[in-house]
């Protein structure tokens, strides 16, 4: 899609389709919805008048109106868009807004519009935080990106249905708004690119993304975007003495890839500057190995490499974004087989930090991999450590698909990702992992084992697992198993990989930016 911004009056642009937004104003729970254009400019207020008045737009979130010939305006269409009560308003809803008017218009054959920045100060009588215009900027291209998706690549009888075209159309502001909007509009095509691309990787097959074939993807945007990286093999997790990623990737007869990508900040990472460590789960099919799974719905494990995808996605924003921070990825792949050579469980492993696992449930694959990966990404330098991956059902469980749950060995590191939460609009709610849940993966045979002692609290013996190889390095913890493939499409949103957890994570690192 080709996005432009356009700094002048709406009325007068020449567009087939021109999205406005609106919300509702009623503070009652019973009161009749009073919707309210996001913009004073009396054309459009006009044109869009006699519908709102008749009461059958309500302005719900997701909700439009398409008024076709509107008087008074140079558009084809007046496409109003809601966005839901203005006690709610946030940059997400702004996000979603765009996301919507792009939805509503792909399937009506539109492929060129325009939408409508909010108008500054239109929200001074309401009770709602006045939007501030970057970080408005930002959501409306994420949104309008992130929604001109469909996951259709795969079926014969598919036709391009997407907008080519989309112009944001901001009045004529002084030169410090332009260049706030304009700020904020670059970013948000960036942040939305790279999300894309990992919803891309999400949407693949387990047959066409192999642990090798992910390598490879991550190695040509890597080498497109000017960051290192290095794809390993099963030679050197031998040679790194990653017992407990080999024990998961030995059963299949694709071979794992250990992916390496740098990110160096300008000028080279001063001395004793933090060191950023962002490691994914890359389980490109999980079969459950020998503690197999049952088949039904088992063709959804294809997205289990969806933690990978978040790292992968998050250095593509990070090497065009460039923070001044230095950020290794590493990503840990391989396939979960059963198989005649597959690990089993009662073996026991010894994992790169020397720490001794009993297998109870070769199911409990993800743990393991990420257990090498953190510890590898350590020795590297790291000094701080993200990492992703769709690790529980019981994560699932307890927190159902709309918050990812987070876990922190250190209250500092996760305030900062709070923090970069508030931005990305994404949402995710903290679950303990303090040390007197340790008993949970205590073994009698080794050191730990890949299991909880019981099914009750799965997700944190999961994290608890984790944390033993993040040892006293600051350590945040996203288990995204319930987020990371929509199960429904939203107004906003397709069906299919939702690239969760790039965007966060992306301002998580932003925000060691010194
Ligand atoms: N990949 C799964 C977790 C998962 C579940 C991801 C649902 C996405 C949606 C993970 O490897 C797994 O199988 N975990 C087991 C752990 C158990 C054996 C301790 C689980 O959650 O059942
Ligand atoms: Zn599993
Ligand atoms: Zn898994």
């Amino acid at each position: 899609m080709d996005t432009k911004l356009f700094f002048g009056s709406a009325a007068g642009f020449q567009t087939s389709t021109l999205a406005v937004f609106a919300v509702d104003v009623t503070a009652g729970k019973d009161a009749e919805p009073q919707p309210m254009l996001l913009t004073k400019l009396d054309e459009v207020t006009s044109a869009a008048s006699l519908a709102l008045q008749s009461g059958e737009f309500k302005a719900a979130l997701g909700e439009t109106l398409l008024i076709h010939a509107p008087a008074g305006l140079k558009a084809g269409r007046l496409l109003i868009v809601g966005l839901g009560k203005v006690n709610d308003l946030s940059v997400d809803q702004v996000r979603k807004g765009a996301g919507t008017a792009v939805r509503a218009a792909k399937p009506r054959s539109v492929r060129e519009m325009a939408i409508v920045f909010p108008e500054a100060g239109v929200l001074a009588d309401q009770p709602a935080d006045d939007l501030s215009a970057m970080l408005t900027a930002r959501a409306m291209a994420e949104g309008a990106k992130l929604a001109n998706m469909d996951w259709d690549t795969y079926r014969s009888e598919r036709k391009d249905a997407s907008v080519h075209s989309l112009t944001i159309v901001a009045g004529e502001t002084g030169p410090s708004l332009v260049q706030e909007i304009q700020t904020g509009f670059d970013v948000g095509l960036i942040v939305a690119a790279a999300q894309n691309f990992a919803r891309s990787l999400v949407n693949e097959p387990g047959n066409v993304l192999t642990p090798t074939e992910l390598g490879a993807r991550a190695k040509a945007m890597c080498d497109e975007a000017g960051l290192k990286c290095e794809v390993h093999s099963s030679a050197k997790l031998q040679e790194l003495k990653m017992e407990a990623f080999w024990a998961v990737a030995k059963g299949s007869a694709e071979p794992p890839a250990l992916i390496v990508m740098t990110y160096e900040p300008k000028g080279g990472a001063k001395k004793d500057a933090p060191v950023l460590g962002l490691v994914g789960k890359g389980i490109t099919f999980d079969t459950g190995g020998i503690s197999i799974k049952p088949a039904d719905g088992m063709e959804k494990m294809k997205y289990d490499m969806a933690g990978a995808a978040a790292m992968i996605g998050a250095m593509h924003a990070i090497a065009r974004l460039k923070p001044a921070v230095k950020v290794i990825g590493v990503v840990c792949s391989a396939e979960n087989m059963p198989d005649g050579k597959a690990f089993k469980p009662g073996d026991v492993v010894t994992a790169m930090s020397g720490t001794t696992v009993e297998i109870v449930n070769t199911d409990a694959e993800g743990r393991l991999v990420l257990a090498d990966g953190l510890h590898y990404a350590k020795t590297l330098g790291c000094t701080h450590l993200i990492n992703a991956a769709t690790l529980t059902g019981a994560c699932v469980v307890a927190l159902g698909l709309l918050n990812f749950g987070i876990f922190s060995n250190d209250d500092a590191t996760y305030e900062k990702f709070v923090a970069a939460l508030k931005i990305s609009g994404e949402k995710g709610w903290r679950l303990p992992c303090t040390d007197d849940y340790r008993d949970h993966i205590k073994s009698q045979i080794a050191d730990i084992m890949n299991t909880g002692k019981n099914r009750y609290g799965g997700a944190i013996s999961a994290a608890m697992f984790l944390k033993e190889f993040a040892g006293e390095t600051p350590w945040v913890h996203l288990d995204i198993a319930g987020c990371a493939w929509n199960e429904e499409s939203k107004p906003w949103i397709a069906y299919g990989p939702s690239g969760i957890a790039v965007r966060s994570i992306l301002e998580w690192v932003r925000s060691y930016s010194a």
